[in-house]
């Protein structure tokens, strides 16, 4: 036998042998519930560089969570809609009807790509809003919508901020921001409120705080980087199943495809690499399987000779790994 034909062979065999095996993906397109798309990514190297430094897929006992991390603190994102370019984050620390505690700041980076949304918060136990939650003398509190804050002072969890049930409501604020102050932050400390409730919707209920749904309302926006640079290679690696990273520290694109194979393009040619070793695996009987190893070998040699670089070094790289 041609001796450069065996190293061949041998790499036919182990792929042969382990033909699903691969090492778990540098970056993935799901993180716990949520589907992780461009440009989110689940590690460095994931998704857009101008979003990694703030967002990451933390792995725990139980689940994954895409965790929001910005100067004030590390936010669970709950959900994602890829159409409007948002975001829910729900702060453990924030308050529902069934659940409420005292907050620290609730803070955004200047610098990063997110931005509030249109959340409404409802500042719980402040010492006195009408004179110390104000802009420039003019109260920040929506006094139309004090309301909300009769319906969340009947929950029974107020009593965990030192409050008793039905209490007047002239310590409960309704703010509904355009943004955050200078610093990013929803300042409760300045304005000297325990607690805040972030709204996102009250349904059918109006009345009814218990079935409110809470969250924070983030947007995000993609710089001139992403439009560039990714915005059009990505959608292309993301149909061919790939996930979109960056390389460091070039930043240059990357279509991150499975078993450690990355392209600048798309995965199409990782797929059919992909095809050859699940057809030859799926022959049934002994002798099928070693003559079938041989033709295998045969098409891995031709192809590693005949395909481009990038090709070749996935070859190279399943090679060391098996
Ligand atoms: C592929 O790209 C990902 C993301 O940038 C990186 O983490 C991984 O190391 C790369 N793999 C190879 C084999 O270059
Ligand atoms: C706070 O101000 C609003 C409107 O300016 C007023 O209706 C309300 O009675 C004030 N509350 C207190 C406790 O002064
Ligand atoms: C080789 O790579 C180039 C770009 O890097 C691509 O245009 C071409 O289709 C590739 N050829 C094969 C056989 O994969």
């Amino acid at each position: 036998m041609e001796p450069a034909l065996l190293p061949f062979i041998i790499l036919a065999l182990l792929l042969h042998l382990r033909p699903a095996e691969s090492p778990d993906p540098a970056c993935r397109n799901a993180c716990g519930s949520l589907t992780v798309k461009y440009p989110f990514g689940t590690g460095y190297g994931c998704g857009s560089p101008r979003f990694h430094p703030y967002v990451t897929c933390v792995h725990g006992q139980d689940d994954d969570t895409l965790v929001l991390t910005t100067h004030t603190g590390s936010y669970p994102v709950t959900s994602i809609s890829y159409t409007t370019s948002s975001l829910i984050i729900s702060p453990s620390d924030m308050s529902t009807c069934t659940s409420m505690k005292p907050s620290p700041n609730l803070g955004l980076d200047w610098s990063g790509p997110f931005e509030l949304g249109s959340s409404t918060f409802v500042l719980l136990h402040c010492k006195s809003p009408n004179t110390s939650l104000t802009i420039k003398d003019l109260s920040i509190c929506d006094h139309g919508s004090s309301n909300l804050c009769a319906s969340m002072y009947a929950c029974p969890a107020i009593l965990a901020l030192g409050l008793p049930l039905f209490s007047p409501t002239d310590t409960c604020c309704v703010y509904s921001p355009a943004n955050f102050d200078s610093k990013g932050e929803l300042d409760l400390q300045a304005w000297e409120c325990d607690g805040y409730a972030p709204v996102l919707t009250l349904g059918d209920y109006p009345t009814d705080p218990a079935r409110w749904e809470y969250g924070v309302e983030l947007k995000y926006t993609q710089g001139a980087f992403d439009s560039n640079h990714m915005d059009t290679k990505c959608p292309t690696c993301e149909n061919s199943g790939g996930v979109c990273g960056y390389d460091s520290p070039s930043l240059a694109f990357v279509c991150v495809c499975g078993g450690g194979y990355n392209t600048s393009t798309d995965c199409h040619p990782y797929n059919e690499v992909q095809g050859i070793i699940w057809s030859s695996a799926s022959f049934p009987s002994r002798m099928d399987r070693w003559s079938n190893l041989g033709y295998s070998g045969l098409v891995l040699f031709a192809a590693a000779c005949s395909m481009n670089q990038s090709v070749r070094r996935f070859f190279f790289h399943v090679g060391i790994n098996s």
